[in-house]
């Protein structure tokens, strides 16, 4: 399907460089049909990923609204997953990390947020007052600043949280909220963001809170019963729903439907996939778009393009696509608590992208802009940090796929990760490895291959013994690194080009029918 679309297009240009034969031979192209999606599983399950995405390998979230002008949530030490693990849902309500979570926080009594919500702003300053200082901020920013930042950190796509679950808008829709007059920004902050992100030749997501919106429905979530019932299952919200996503699509045509929390029982998530589809062939969904699965319908599975887990690395190679989405700390919004300390150090940042890319995963990388813009500096550094690596192991990284094994270790017990492109075979070891040599376990597909460093192509003496084990001597020391690529010439041996091998597959994840939350999806259930 792809390769006709591409003859398609090929043809259309070669065509309109010919004068003369331009409209027979166009003519005689253009009539070969497009796919057509039918609003049910089975036709949207027909779809391809598109390579776009799976080439891409780095993204920038951006949660950016009316819970900046705070910017603020309790500073934890723990990740969503572990906090679920140790604490259990109440107490990540309770004290939750999520600065984005701000409204929700401050209606739970006695949480830190409404504690110093009370000390800050006094009793009578309600979350909506917000606005005007959010309104005010946004004048000072500039969408070319963040677009060159997202640029020079490796970036291929962006995503901008459109509305969050505070129901604000950062688009100024025909469709207004019913219950705040002027709930949204003052400049058409998506506009300009998608303008100057493809003028830097990166692709636009957008991410749309379906599943919650607390001026539809303001009961403060505690757990995970909570969570559910406060999905407005209304008429009226699902249609509200269904009118701003079209409106997404058809004013910003998104490269990316991204949705959160789900939706409501009666929201036609199907339909929207399939006109979605047929308007943007390259556009994807995540697997947000419905709970119904959770809400106990089981005969109707989500489609979705990929997985979301959310703080979370998936432990072995996955036939189905998948990206991790996680804050630079441990808050998706602006957290002026969390500073540099609080932040993935440069070496976990730069190793977990490549775990995650070995096991045919994207890292969705998360900024929290102050409501000027403005970004912190222990952010920035990060970003930088990890577009300087690109800059030189990049080779090793975009429009790389697994291989048959995602991971190895050296002798010294270092982690191994690896990718495959045209041929090659990459090898990043996590770390710098001390010395002139290194031997790494278990890889005898590289006997008599030809071994390169990644960054600079220098060829190193490279030899395999009788047990399989790559012995490289590099004369002189490892040039410090989070991470160090090397590059195998493995030709065409041992490579397979598609990984749809029964090897990887998996269950997709555990509730096939629809995930809203990773850690819930995978452990909990609602009840
Ligand atoms: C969760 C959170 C949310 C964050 C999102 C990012 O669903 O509710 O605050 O926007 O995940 O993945």
């Amino acid at each position: 399907m792809r390769k006709s679309l591409f003859i398609i297009t090929l043809g259309l240009s070669l065509a309109a460089c010919q004068s003369g034969q331009e409209n027979s031979d166009a003519a005689t192209i253009a009539e070969e049909p497009k796919p057509v999606f039918t609003p049910d599983y089975a036709s949207l399950s027909e779809r391809e990923l598109p390579e776009w995405y799976n080439d891409a390998k780095l993204g920038i979230f951006i949660h950016w609204g009316l819970y900046s002008v705070p910017g603020w949530a309790k500073a934890t030490e723990l990740t969503l997953e572990e906090t679920l693990a140790k604490d259990g849902a109440r107490t990540w309500f309770m004290e939750n990390p999520y600065a984005e979570w701000y409204y929700n926080s401050l209606r739970i009594d006695g949480s830190a947020t409404a504690i110093h919500h009370k000390e800050t702003y006094g009793e009578d300053f309600s979350y909506f007052d917000f606005v005007g200082d959010f309104n005010r901020e946004i004048q000072k920013f500039n969408p070319d600043e963040w677009a060159t930042t997202f640029k020079d950190a490796g970036a291929e796509y962006v995503v901008l949280t459109t509305k969050h679950h505070d129901g604000f808008l950062l688009w100024p829709s025909e469709q207004q909220n019913p219950f705040h007059e002027n709930y949204y920004a003052g400049r058409d902050l998506v506009g300009e963001l998608t303008e100057a992100v493809r003028s830097k030749d990166m692709r636009m997501g957008l991410y749309y809170s379906s599943g919650l919106d607390w001026t539809f429905n303001d009961q403060p979530i505690v757990d995970f019963q909570s969570l559910f019932t406060a999905i407005p299952q209304t008429e009226e919200y699902a249609k509200y729903i269904d009118n701003h996503w079209r409106e997404l699509m058809q004013r910003y045509n998104p490269s990316i439907l991204w949705a959160d929390i789900g939706s409501p029982m009666v929201f036609n998530d199907f339909q929207l996939i399939a006109d979605y589809y047929n308007q943007n062939p390259e556009g994807l969904v995540n697997n947000r778009h419905t709970a119904r699965g959770l809400m106990g319908d089981t005969n109707n599975p989500a489609w979705f393009d990929f997985l979301t887990p959310e703080y979370t690395i998936l432990d072995s190679i996955s036939e189905k696509k998948w990206e991790t989405c996680r804050g630079i700390g441990l808050s998706f919004g602006y957290n002026q608590r969390e500073d540099v300390a609080d932040f993935l150090s440069d070496e976990e940042l730069i190793q977990s992208f490549v775990d995650i890319v070995s096991k045919n995963g994207n890292l969705l990388l998360n900024v929290g802009p102050r409501a000027d813009g403005s970004i912190q500096e222990g952010q920035l550094r990060r970003l930088k940090a990890l577009g300087g690596w690109l800059r030189s192991n990049g080779d090793g990284i975009y429009g790389t796929r697994p291989w048959t094994r995602a991971e190895s270790k050296t002798a010294e017990g270092m982690e191994v990760r690896f990718t495959q492109k045209d041929g090659l075979l990459y090898m990043f070891i996590l770390g710098t490895p001390e010395g002139t040599s290194l031997v790494i376990e278990n890889l005898p597909e590289a006997n008599g291959k030809e071994v390169r460093l990644l960054d600079g192509g220098r060829q190193l003496d490279a030899s395999v013994d009788a047990s399989g084990r790559l012995k490289i001597n590099a004369s002189e020391s490892f040039t410090s690194s989070p991470v160090l690529g090397f590059s195998i010439k493995l030709q065409a041996l041992a490579i397979i080009s598609d990984f749809k091998d029964a090897r990887f597959k998996r269950p997709v994840c555990a509730c096939q029918s629809g995930c809203i939350f990773m850690p819930l999806a995978h452990n909990q259930s609602p009840s």
